[in-house]
């Protein structure tokens, strides 16, 4: 089993310019963060100097979530940020500081953007493909762009709003996505009762979540059930699964073997790695998140 790392170097609105000392310096669009980062236990090779003139760091109250927002210089409400997905228009989307930490874009994602879109091409057939947990909503616009039909699934309103949002600035509202505000989970299993199929399906649960109507996502505990739930609504001849994993205890291995599991009876090969991000200053490679990958042969 080769574990892939799976960098995304074809940003130019983002950058992690420096880690060190718990914390990352990273540029969104204009604007320059420092957040923590547990993984940076070595030094930064940047100067005081550098790291003093961002614009806004985040201070947490732990590490799972919570904190705010040091502002030093006054930020746009939000701004906008474009990744330029090979082969069709650019990807747009509104950046801003949020509460937890992000900022409306995980920008190491972007490597399961390009694979998605590079498949739909490929596959020269109609797809359609389901995006779980999709949050703003840049894999379901680079699936769309693609000329993939979209569903897209999460259980805030307010993302969903944004990804919307984020639709209209890439100038993709003509794309076919539907944008549904709803537990996963439950989704699913309704859409499998009424005999939907989709060719594609991406997944990036996080490790506790909440539904519209408060369903608890746990991961350990969840994720079976839903894995199940989506074999139930795959097409017969799938192009893609696709699961993301941040900030809980799995490796690459587990998500490989789960994937290849799940997909035993179709023809086709799973790779697994993580979601990696290399710093401009010294070049050292930060982890982000695991992933696991099937896709027809
Ligand atoms: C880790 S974020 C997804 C990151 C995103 N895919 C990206 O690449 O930028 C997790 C998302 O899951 C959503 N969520 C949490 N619990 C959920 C549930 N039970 N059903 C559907 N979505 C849920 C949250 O609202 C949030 O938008």
């Amino acid at each position: 089993m080769d574990i892939l790392l799976l960098e995304s170097p074809r940003w130019q609105d983002y950058e992690l310019l420096d880690s060190g000392n718990g914390l990352k310096l990273e540029r969104f669009g204009g604007y320059r963060f420092v957040r923590p980062e547990a993984q940076a236990i070595w030094s930064r090779a940047l100067s005081e100097t550098i790291w003093r003139e961002a614009d806004a760091v985040f201070s947490p109250t732990n590490e799972e979530s919570g904190g705010h927002w040091e502002v030093r210089k006054k930020l746009r409400d939000r701004w906008e940020m474009r990744y330029p997905l090979p082969g069709v228009a650019p990807l747009k989307c509104w950046a801003t500081t949020t509460p937890g930490r992000h900022l409306g874009v995980f920008p190491e994602c972007a490597a399961t953007w390009d694979w998605m879109a590079e498949k739909i091409i490929t596959a020269e057939r109609p797809v359609k493909v389901l995006n779980l947990f999709g949050y703003t909503g840049l894999a379901s616009l680079s699936a769309a762009s693609a000329g993939a039909t979209v569903t897209h699934v999460d259980a805030s309103k307010k993302s969903v709003g944004w990804a919307s949002e984020n639709q209209q600035l890439s100038g993709l509202g003509a794309k076919p996505i539907r944008w549904i505000v709803d537990d996963a989970l439950k989704f699913v299993q309704r859409e499998a009762r009424r005999g939907a199929q989709y060719d594609g399906i991406c997944l990036d649960p996080p490790k506790f979540g909440r539904g519209p109507k408060g369903e608890v996502w746990e991961v350990y505990q969840s994720l079976p059930t839903l894995l199940e739930a989506c074999r139930e609504v795959l097409s017969p001849s799938p192009l893609f699964m696709v699961l993301t994993m941040y900030a809980v205890k799995a490796s690459g291995v587990h998500l490989y073997a789960t994937l290849e599991e799940l997909m035993r009876k179709y023809k086709g090969s799973v790779q697994a790695g993580e979601l990696v991000t290399r710093e401009t200053s010294a070049q050292r490679l930060l982890s982000q998140a695991v992933f696991g990958r099937w896709s027809a042969a």
